[in-house]
């Protein structure tokens, strides 16, 4: 007999042999099948987005973005709204930001904006009292997020570096991290390096694909934070709100 894949026959080999060899690969094929999986979710997560609700603000530029011709630079930057209808309602753009709650006047960071699927409707809801800082690491999205914005006086776009949030102290009411934890290099020190940022009743929101919710949640954990709130409605992502744990506080992450 051939084993799946095996460059040798059982014949050849002791039974326990035989067998050492089949576990391996079966494990090793176990592992293939895995990080499959995990490139197709990061992709899912990485597509550009789409058409409802379409806004006439967009200039041409950042809606091609979006398309499948996008360059590679733009590649993982997220999409805007208004240029796939199946993408739009699959996040659900309205129902999201009014999800997070946010009131008018409030300081928003949103990290990891892209192209800035949800930034504009940010700036709509906190209004011209309010702030929304939108940070990226990659020129090109940040180039078109900048002409997407122009106009806006409560937005400001902000390039940083991958493991430095680059928020001020003590200023965000709601730091919003939608579908970028997967790139940082650290979840850990990132979520850590956000605390000083958020006022004292502070937030943060973090939404991905729901097979995503696990390492963020032990994340979360780890850098001393609980899940306080949850937003479960949406089709295929979770919303949930961090806050620091406070000296004494025995409430608990909510498992799922
Ligand atoms: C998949 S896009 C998400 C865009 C948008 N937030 C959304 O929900 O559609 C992830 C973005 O995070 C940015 N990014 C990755 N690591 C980052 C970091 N450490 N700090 C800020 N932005 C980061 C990427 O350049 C990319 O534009």
């Amino acid at each position: 007999m051939r084993f799946p894949g095996g460059m040798r026959t059982a014949s050849l080999m002791a039974p326990e042999a035989g067998m050492t060899l089949f576990r391996a690969q079966a494990a090793s094929r176990h592992l293939v099948r895995w990080c499959l999986c995990l490139v197709t979710v990061a992709t899912a997560a990485c597509r550009s987005e789409n058409k409802e609700g379409a806004r006439q603000d967009v200039p041409p530029a950042a809606a091609q973005a979006a398309t499948p011709e996008a360059p590679a630079e733009l590649h993982g930057v997220g999409g805007v709204e208004g240029v796939d209808p199946a993408y739009d309602q699959s996040r659900q753009p309205s129902r999201f930001v009014a999800a997070l709650g946010l009131s008018p006047g409030q300081r928003i960071a949103d990290v990891g904006a892209g192209l800035g699927y949800f930034t504009l409707r940010l700036s709509d809801a906190v209004g011209p009292t309010g702030r929304v800082v939108a940070t990226d690491i990659n020129d090109e999205a940040l180039k078109q997020l900048r002409q997407r914005v122009f106009g806006r006086k409560n937005v400001e776009v902000r390039k940083v570096t991958p493991d430095t949030p680059g928020l001020e102290p003590g200023t965000y009411d709601v730091i919003l991290l939608a579908e970028v934890d997967h790139f940082l290099p650290d979840r850990v020190a990132f979520l850590e390096s956000l605390r000083p940022a958020l006022t004292p009743n502070g937030r943060i929101a973090v939404t991905h694909l729901r097979a995503m919710r696990p390492p963020l949640v032990a994340a979360a954990q780890a850098a001393g934070y609980a899940v306080v709130s949850e937003f479960n409605d949406l089709p295929v992502h979770y919303l949930l709100f961090l806050q620091p744990v406070r000296s004494g506080d025995t409430s608990s992450t909510a498992p799922r």
